[in-house]
């Protein structure tokens, strides 16, 4: 018996750390990879890329707000991130005019340089263990909800502790699901100025067709620059601020990238859930994903139908669409993934063995049994909110309802006018093209609602309607008749509205049903089953990790991704995404002619572009063969909030951005697959060569430090 248990746990045990490139590892604690990195190829030290005491890579790398990853290659404030993340700030300094997502845009000097109202950028000062601090008075004991209050309150005195008498802000987060907790001592910049942005057709050549796909040959890079006071601290935009400076910032190599070459990725991933169990695998592979997935497909048959009519809905919609179908097609490759990989028994497999190990273990034995309870309460629940953000929200119609509701539901003495103005000012925007827009809305609600209902999810509808078709009939009145969907009797009655009125918004169908839908999956007793099933989760979640790591005491457990500074490393590698098919792992301009499509928007190519290919003038940037490389895939373990990372070389110079995963591997943040799971990587060298030779702004280029070997 205990033979057989030792045998199973050397399996597992083997079977973890063998996925050789799976990892966010700590930079703070990155000494205990060190030796794996330099068996990988590194040349570097643990040191180099974090140290508290001296300049190291870390402080080249900023969080760009809170989602993004950003990093300095000039010692005046010259940072790089993706085109999709610094895709807001193009779009907003964009108009019919200025065109800049269009077109690009290239600061040509520094007073060119657009500020960015709201636009941080965070550097990581230090990173400190405070789990000491953070549990004091905390025992094994210690009821769950007394814990998180006194947790709290040591949290907030420490952090207050910790920045005291700086300029520096300080946050704390748990890892391993509150087994431990690290703090971070941060410095926000606030004056950041866009300062290029190549046009849409290199920034997002490929569009949606292209996204989480391999081969690549997107140039999904932007150009920023953080400006400080006098002082080189961050100050308030001010035009009379100076270009900070970094304590360091990333040399650039230009030798370029090989199959087999070490690369790590260093940026901020946002979340995995690496440690879940089968049960909550399940629900997001096989139960959620699906769901998701059909209730986008309606909304993009729509909206896609209506790009197509015409530019300006292609304009109207292009944002939208980009952001519904990137989780779209994400969680389609993910639930393949966990699928092709058996995630769900190979979770199972390893529940089973820690079943074991835990029999006679009076703190674990139970924990996997409660867990799978807790799940049983927390799925049904979470299905209906899947339905109730996929579904009830979906349309213009439910999301202005929202707002009507809200106005209904807002007192005398709550500033009724002002919210009232706010409307106003949404109307007037929404109603200039509603004759077009209504019909992809009304279909959008009418077929959204229907889904929900056939699937049992919207009993508020089936009160008085037996079929599909009277159904469907209805969703079209609700649509046509409400008022809000009438833009002359909405002025009129908005004109002189007060807290009187409210009866009547109450009674509107559309409102009616968003209360309704609302009420139905905010229902006191479901809130109160889920978060008490939530909370139970978190709790077992934290006994069932610490299980696993006494059960296994030789794996280098890496925390799951928690938008805090990580490092990811493995090696330039193509893959088999199915039978009969190899990747190779770059991608050249090459690629780009040929994808080439006038009528097609998203393979529309410069003929700027098309002329320096035809020339091959590609100056420093080609390769010795006369190739312009665009992009490249690595085994690097990331995940979304990496977007901008940068991809360094065994000398920790900077090789590539990292912006995208490869679909067949996009099953990674559950589960990591070394066979299928790579990240996407813009070569660095198209990137300056698009700087350069294609905008013309090597000025730009002469501000960094370009190495070749
Ligand atoms: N898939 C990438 C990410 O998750 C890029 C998304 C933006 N690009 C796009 N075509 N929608 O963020
Ligand atoms: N595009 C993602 C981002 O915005 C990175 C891709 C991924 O999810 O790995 O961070």
């Amino acid at each position: 018996m205990v033979k057989k248990i030792v045998t199973l746990l050397l399996l597992v045990v083997i079977a973890t750390s063998s996925y050789a490139d799976e990892g966010m590892w700590i930079p703070m604690l990155l000494g205990r990879n060190e030796a794996d990195m330099q068996k990988a190829g590194m040349r570097i030290t643990a040191k180099d890329i974090y140290d508290i005491n001296n300049a190291c890579l870390k402080d080249a790398i900023l969080l760009f707000n809170q989602g993004c990853t950003g990093e300095y290659v000039s010692n005046e404030g010259l940072f790089l991130t993706n085109h999709h993340c610094g895709y807001s700030y193009i779009t907003s300094h964009s108009t019919v005019e200025h065109d800049y997502l269009t077109n690009g845009f290239w600061a040509m000097s520094r007073d060119q340089e657009l500020p960015c109202p709201g636009l941080t950028a965070t550097r990581l000062v230090r990173m400190e263990d405070v789990t000491d601090q953070v549990l004091m008075g905390v025992s094994g004991d210690t009821p769950e909800n007394e814990r998180s209050a006194i947790i709290e309150s040591n949290i907030s005195k420490i952090t207050a502790r910790a920045v005291e008498g700086t300029h520096y802000k300080a946050i704390i987060k748990p890892f391993y699901y509150g087994n431990q907790y690290f703090m971070y001592i941060n410095e926000v910049f606030t004056d950041v100025r866009l300062v290029g942005a190549p046009p849409s057709n290199i920034g997002k050549f490929g569009g949606d067709t292209d996204n989480w796909m391999w081969p690549r040959h997107t140039g999904d890079f932007s150009m920023f620059r953080v400006y400080a006071g006098e002082d080189n601290k961050p100050a308030p935009y001010n035009a009379s601020n100076k270009p900070y400076k970094p304590l360091k910032y990333l040399e650039i190599s230009l030798d370029g990238v090989n199959e087999g070459d070490f690369t790590f990725v260093f940026g901020y991933p946002g979340t995995t859930q690496r440690y879940v169990t089968s049960d909550a695998v399940e629900l997001a592979a096989n139960i959620e994903n699906p769901i998701r997935i059909d209730l986008r497909t309606i909304r993009l048959k729509h909206y896609n139908n209506a790009m197509n009519q015409s530019p300006a809905q292609r304009l109207k919609y292009a944002s939208k669409v980009a952001s519904i179908a990137n989780g779209w097609k994400k969680w389609q490759g993910e639930t393949q993934g966990i699928n092709r990989l058996k995630g769900v028994e190979k979770k199972k497999d390893f529940e089973r063995s820690y079943q074991q190990w835990a029999n006679d273990k009076p703190m674990y034995y139970n924990v996997l049994p409660r867990l799978h309870e807790a799940y049983n309460k927390f799925r049904p629940v979470s299905v209906e909110f899947t339905y109730f953000s996929e579904a009830v929200c979906a349309s213009d119609l439910m999301i202005r309802a929202r707002s009507y509701s809200q106005l209904a539901s807002m007192d005398a003495s709550s500033d009724i006018n002002s919210f009232v103005e706010s409307l106003k000012v949404a109307n007037a925007k929404y109603f200039s093209d509603f004759q077009q827009h209504t019909i992809v809305d009304r279909a959008i609600f009418v077929e959204t609602f229907l889904y929900m209902w056939q699937a049992g999810y919207a009993p508020y509808l089936a009160d008085n309607l037996a079929d599909k078709s009277s159904v469907e009939k209805k969703l079209g009145e609700i649509y046509d008749n409400s008022l809000i969907n009438n833009e002359q009797k909405l002025k009129k009655f908005l004109a002189n509205y007060s807290a009187k009125n409210a009866s009547k918004l109450r009674k509107d169908p559309a409102v009616q049903l968003y209360d309704k839908a609302y009420a139905n999956v905010y229902d006191p007793a479901k809130i109160a089953t889920y978060r008490s099933a939530y909370r139970d989760i978190q709790h077992l979640m934290r006994l069932y990790v610490k299980g696993m790591m006494e059960m296994q005491p030789d794996v280098n457990f890496f925390p799951d991704a928690n938008l805090t500074l990580r490092v990811a490393y493995g090696h330039v590698e193509g893959f088999r995404p199915r039978d009969g098919v190899y990747y190779k792992p770059y991608s050249t301009l090459k690629g780009i002619m040929e994808k080439e499509n006038p009528d097609i928007y998203d393979y529309v190519v410069e003929p700027r572009l098309k002329e320096l290919y035809n020339t091959s003038d590609y100056g420093r940037y080609g390769t010795p063969d006369k190739e312009m490389p665009v992009g490249f895939i690595a085994t690097n373990h990331t995940t979304g909030g990496n977007s901008g990372s940068p991809v360094l070389n065994a000398d920790g110079r900077l090789i590539g951005l990292n912006f995208d995963r490869c679909w067949e591997g996009t099953m990674s943040d559950l589960l990591f697959d070394p066979d299928y799971c790579r990240n996407i990587c813009l070569d660095i060298r198209y990137c300056l060569f698009v700087i350069d030779k294609f905008a013309g702004a090597g000025h730009l280029v002469n501000e960094m430090t370009l190495v070749k070997n």
